[in-house]
């Protein structure tokens, strides 16, 4: 069992935004905490405004959605995380970023039950575990898939040094939000982003070298490969910045260049189109 009653999410972008709703909605409480206090306020919005629509469309009583909505505290200071039994950290892509958190994590929370999960797409979990100290059989990665609320998968990352039960109740805490749990072995990208990533890079290749325009080479994949939506919409959607970083990542930890990201998907990041998330990627989405 994963006995869990409060879940502490770290970064309240879409992914850690994502891992609170659910875990609201499956009964837990929630306390989330982002460095930057207008990515906490888009979060707390988003979370209103989903289960409202849930609401309307008569998926969600209005009852479930005021209690789910109770259970979740937006905080400020990473120290009001204190009460949280299970950690998931959900920040940017970086390894040293990642290991200077884990490293206060494990200071943070010395009691052996608290699990310290992350949500990394590619970093490996072992390297990450490392800045734990005495506490990094208790970090594990837990993999959740974008947008969290309607993806079934997490994938579940044993580092070296995680404990068997550290992985056995990841797999019961993923169950028990309503996914469908898998493990993957701790090599850069595990299995989702070893596949899925270097597609991505290769269809922005394909868009430098002239071979089509981004809707065409959306639009093969979509209809001719029955994507739900095309690798450069998807890059969008993932974010361009974490595809670069996913990419590096596959690069340095494969030793092999051939994971380098595209120079396009670079100079997109650098001027700042990150995607979705920005209003401009690949594509614009002037709402966002
Ligand atoms: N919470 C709850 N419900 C939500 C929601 C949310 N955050 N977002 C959307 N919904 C609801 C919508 O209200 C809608 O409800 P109705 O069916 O009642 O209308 C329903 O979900 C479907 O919404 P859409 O009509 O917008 O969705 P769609 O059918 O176009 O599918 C999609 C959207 C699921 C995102 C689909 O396009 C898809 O599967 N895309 C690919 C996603 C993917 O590959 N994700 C993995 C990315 S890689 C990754 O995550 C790993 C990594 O490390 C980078
Ligand atoms: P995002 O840019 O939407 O959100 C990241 C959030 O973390 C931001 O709100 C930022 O303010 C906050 N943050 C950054 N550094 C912080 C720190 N030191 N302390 C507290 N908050 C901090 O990114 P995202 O797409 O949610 O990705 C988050 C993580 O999840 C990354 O590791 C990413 O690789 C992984 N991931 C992403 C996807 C995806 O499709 N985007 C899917 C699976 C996993």
């Amino acid at each position: 069992m994963s006995n869990v009653n409060t879940l502490g999410v770290i970064g309240s972008g879409q992914m850690g935004g994502g891992i609170a709703q659910v875990g609201a909605v499956a009964g837990l409480n929630v306390l989330v905490f982002d460095s930057f206090p207008t990515a906490l306020e888009k979060c707390k919005a988003g979370h209103r405004k989903v289960l409202a629509r849930s609401v309307e469309k008569g998926k969600m009583a209005q009852a479930d959605m005021d209690a789910a909505l109770s259970r979740v505290k937006y905080v400020g200071n990473l120290d009001d995380l204190k009460p949280a039994d299970w950690v998931v950290e959900a920040i940017v892509e970086d390894a040293k970023v990642k290991k200077d958190l884990f490293a206060r994590l494990a200071a943070m929370f010395p009691a052996e039950h608290v699990v310290l999960a992350t949500n990394t797409s590619s970093i490996s979990i072992t390297e990450i575990a490392t800045s734990a100290g005495a506490a990094s059989s208790r970090v594990v990665g837990m993999h959740f898939f974008n947008p969290v609320p309607l993806m079934q998968l997490v994938e579940v990352i044993p580092g070296i040094q995680t404990s068997k039960d550290v992985v056995e109740r990841t797999v019961a805490l993923a169950t028990k939000l309503g996914k469908t749990p898998l493990r993957a072995n701790d090599r850069a990208g595990f299995v989702s982003n070893r596949v899925l990533m270097p597609m991505i890079n290769e269809a922005f290749y394909a868009w430098m070298e002239g071979v089509a325009e981004p809707e065409a080479i959306d639009g093969i994949m979509k209809l001719g490969c029955n994507f739900p939506m095309g690798p450069l919409r998807l890059a969008d959607f993932i974010g361009l910045d974490t595809c670069v970083h996913i990419m590096n990542v596959l690069a340095d930890g494969l030793n092999n260049d051939r994971y380098r990201a595209c120079p396009l998907l670079r100079q997109l990041v650098s001027a700042g189109r990150l995607g979705d998330k920005s209003g401009r990627g690949v594509f614009e989405y002037p709402a966002k």
